[in-house]
Parts: C-alpha cells; structure tokens; sequence
C-alpha cells in the first residue's frame, strides 16, 4: 500500500480497530492459527485496497467498518459444534454490529452478504458488498495457506 494509503486506512480504521469490544475478537481463532481480529484488520486492508487498485469508489469508511464488523459473532466457532456456522453467522454479527456500534443500513447489508455464494439469497448488492465478499475469500485462502506451510514451533 502506498504511504498515504496506509495513513488513510489507518486513520479511518482506529476507532474500530482499538474499540476494546472489536479488540475481543482477538481471543477467538479464524482459521488455523489466525484470531478473527487479524482476520477481519486483513479483510478490511484487502477491501481498501481493491477499491482503490480497481478504482471502484465505494466509501472507503464504510467499507472499512463493514470489514471490521462482518465476523463480529464473538464466540469461537469450532468450539460450538455448529455445522451451520457459514450460514448464519453474517446475520449475528450483522445484529452484534447494529447492538454495539449502531452501524448504517448500508454496513448491515454488507456484513450480511459476505457469505455469498453460500448463501445464495444474501447477494452482495453495492460496491462495498462485492468488495468485502471478495476480500474475504482472498484473506481467508492466504491464512489458510500461510498456516500450511508456515514452520511448526515443534518439528518433532
Ligand atoms: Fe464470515
Ligand atoms: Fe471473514
């Protein structure tokens, strides 16, 4: 990211990013070793800058708050036994993001499609909709893959 790029970023990701109740997503593992706090701070970056590389022109706050929020469940899902997680779980974090930082109808509608295709009838339907639908699978496939070949702490 260029220079004033990442000061722009950094600055319309603060609040969110240092917001001790986003900052409990920390505690919660993504996938592998990736906390869902990391996941969605590399979805957020991912989205910024696909809208700037493709000069799509959605709002850039927005799409940064929708980035931060659409995995704000707030519980390790590996732990719940719960099959269905990938489909219902863009609507609880939608409904925890709405509770806890009264976000805009827009942001909800984005935190709530972000699971397409998987779920088929939540279309992503904005610019921004599309861009964290996107940026989510990109950052979800290098997490995975870093933890595939990142060195095991005990080789043996
Ligand atoms: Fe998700
Ligand atoms: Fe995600």
């Amino acid at each position: 990211m260029k220079e004033h790029e990442e000061a722009h970023f950094r600055e319309l990701s603060r609040d969110l990013a240092e917001d001790i109740r986003v900052r409990r997503m920390s505690q919660y593992i993504q996938h592998g070793s990736t906390t869902t706090y990391d996941h969605v701070l590399r979805v957020a970056r991912t989205a910024y800058r696909l809208n700037h590389i493709l000069h799509l022109k959605a709002d850039d706050h927005s799409l940064i708050r929708a980035s931060i929020l659409h995995d704000y469940y707030l519980y390790d899902w590996h732990q719940r036994g719960d099959r269905l997680h990938g489909y219902h779980h863009a609507r609880i974090a939608a409904d925890n993001a709405l509770r806890d930082f009264a976000i805009s109808p827009a942001e909800q509608a984005m935190i709530r499609s972000h699971m397409w295709p998987l779920n088929l009838f939540s279309i992503p339907l904005s610019r921004g909709g599309w861009l964290l639908t996107i940026a989510d699978k990109i950052a979800s496939a290098q997490e995975t893959v870093m933890d595939r070949i990142r060195p095991s702490a005990n080789p043996c």
